[in-house]
């Protein structure tokens, strides 16, 4: 039991020097930046004030407790924003890659009916339909997003940085 005890007061004592160490270094990054505050979003779930961006939905296990809340995108999208395969809570999760030249030309392909436009231009993925996906759970043909990617609470101004950047990735 007093083992017990001892391993928790260092275990907050590493978290709060933790969280002393990153209330530290934010102001210094006091100073708004679209593309940096669609990065931060992407890899710590919060926006550049700091706020959490909250979601419903998402992997069921996430219903069963300790990790409720706090997903990010680069959770099941990875640190590149590629997606891939893996395993999170006996789960499998497949996240596509959703680098905007992903989005748009998946998109062209998929792209029922309508205009086809070979060049695979620009127009491939709208700040709308990314919209659609995130905060609705709509793909642009309307259909449900599966329910393994959550619902994201996030402004018009926190989704178009996170839109900006991820058409920074290569
Ligand atoms: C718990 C895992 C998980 C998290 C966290 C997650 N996603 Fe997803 N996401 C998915 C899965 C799974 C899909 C595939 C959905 C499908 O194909 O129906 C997806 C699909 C997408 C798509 C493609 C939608 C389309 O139109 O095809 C976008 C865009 C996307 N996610 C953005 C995000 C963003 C931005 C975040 C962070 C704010 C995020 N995701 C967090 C699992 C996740």
């Amino acid at each position: 039991m007093r083992k017990i005890g001892q391993g928790l007061v260092i275990a907050l004592v590493v978290a709060a020097v933790a969280a002393a160490c990153s209330a530290a270094v934010l102001p210094g990054q006091s100073s708004y930046d679209p593309i940096e505050n669609g990065r931060r979003i992407y890899y710590t779930g919060t926006n550049w004030r700091g706020e959490r961006i909250t979601y419903q939905g998402g992997p069921a296990f996430e219903n069963f407790g300790m990790m409720q809340g706090s997903l990010t995108c680069a959770s099941c999208h990875g640190p590149t924003a590629q997606g891939g395969r893996h395993f999170m809570h006996m789960t499998v999760m497949d996240a596509p890659d959703i680098r905007y030249k992903a989005l748009a030309s998946e998109e062209h392909e998929e792209g029922g009916g309508g205009e086809h436009d070979e060049q695979g231009g620009e127009a491939g993925y709208t700040l709308e339909d990314f919209r659609r996906a995130v905060v609705e759970g709509r793909h642009p043909n309307g259909d449900p997003v599966d329910p393994n990617m959550p619902r994201w609470n996030l402004s018009d101004q926190d989704l178009a940085d996170l839109f900006a950047f991820l058409k920074t990735l290569p």
